[in-house]
């Protein structure tokens, strides 16, 4: 009889490369391990070993986390109406370096700021820039990923400027509220990536508005994009199984229109929603325990 302890691999419906994992040789495989082979079995994607963190590196992780969260608190205090999007560039490049951290976004595939600022219709990866001036009513999301003694933690927050339409703010709080339900799928471990995704999209469904799905959260920790890719819609059961010691991101990006986004061509960097409608996003770092998720960005 196959036990669930073997490694073997139920037949595959598609040609990608899948993760095998393995108890080493002559090693008693633990509860997590036959919780996953028993996935596995099942055609399930697993994890990769070097995708579980260590205790220290989560410890790592989460002091990156509280220098990026006071970063998005300082910015939270002083921005407003009347500034740039390149001063808000500048407090999160001063208080990084300031302390004895460094910004994960300065020189990233040659992106040119420390953080990335998006207004209204931007989705995300908008450049700062110090002609670009906040408006009373204006949504922006500040994305800010932090790297302290080689570890990363990324965040992004949305921010109203003054008051705002009642349209434009229930954006900003049902994406809230997808990044929330995200959390709450993933208050135990062994769920899927593709659950999360699909408690997300259901809530942004039914408040009307779309979930963009060219641009996903990711694994982060020990670099800043690593497996698995978190998509924000999907199917229940799909996607990587999430185990204890994972650390990724949920960063759902709720459109008011279409779902649909394109590039700025003239940056190479800046995504824009289809039908220029507002967008807004909102994000967390988090690690998998044995209890479900904690925040390593509050
Ligand atoms: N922080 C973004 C994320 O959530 C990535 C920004 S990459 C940059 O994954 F180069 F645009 F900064
Ligand atoms: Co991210
Ligand atoms: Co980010």
């Amino acid at each position: 009889m196959e036990s669930i302890f073997s490694p073997t691999f139920a037949p595959m419906k598609d040609k990608g490369k899948r993760n095998q994992w393995l108890v080493p040789k002559g090693q008693e495989p633990t509860e997590m391990d036959r919780i996953i082979l028993h996935h596995q079995q099942h055609g399930k994607i697993v994890p990769t070993r070097s995708l579980i963190k260590t205790p220290e590196q989560i410890e790592g992780i989460r002091q990156a986390g509280i220098i990026n969260t006071d970063i998005l608190d300082l910015v939270g205090d002083r921005i407003k109406a009347g500034i740039s999007t390149k001063e808000i560039d500048q407090w999160v490049y001063d208080y990084t370096v300031s302390h004895g951290a460094t910004p994960a976004c300065l020189g990233y595939e040659g992106f040119p700021c420390s953080c990335c600022t998006s207004i209204n219709e931007v989705v995300c990866h908008g450049i700062p820039n110090e002609f670009e001036i906040l408006e009373e009513g204006d949504i922006i999301n500040v994305d800010c990923t932090t790297i302290l003694n080689g570890y990363y933690a990324d965040a992004s927050r949305m921010y109203v400027i003054g008051k705002t339409t009642p349209k434009k703010q229930k954006l900003v709080d049902v994406a809230w509220e997808c990044l929330k339900i995200g959390e709450q799928v993933c208050s135990e471990p062994y769920i899927f990536v593709g659950d999360i995704g699909n408690a997300i999209a259901k809530h942004a469904h039914e408040n009307g508005f779309s979930v963009v799905r060219d641009l996903c959260g990711h694994g982060v920790g020990l670099e800043f994009h690593e497996d698995p890719e978190v998509d924000h819609y999907g199917k229940k059961g799909t996607g990587m199984l999430i185990v204890p010691g994972m650390v990724f991101t949920i960063e759902p990006m709720i459109n008011m229109g279409t779902w649909e986004v394109f590039c700025d061509e003239d940056d190479g960097w800046t995504i824009v929603s289809e039908d220029e409608l507002p967008s807004a996003q909102w994000e967390h770092t988090f690690v998998m325990t044995e209890h479900g998720v904690e925040i390593l960005t509050h």
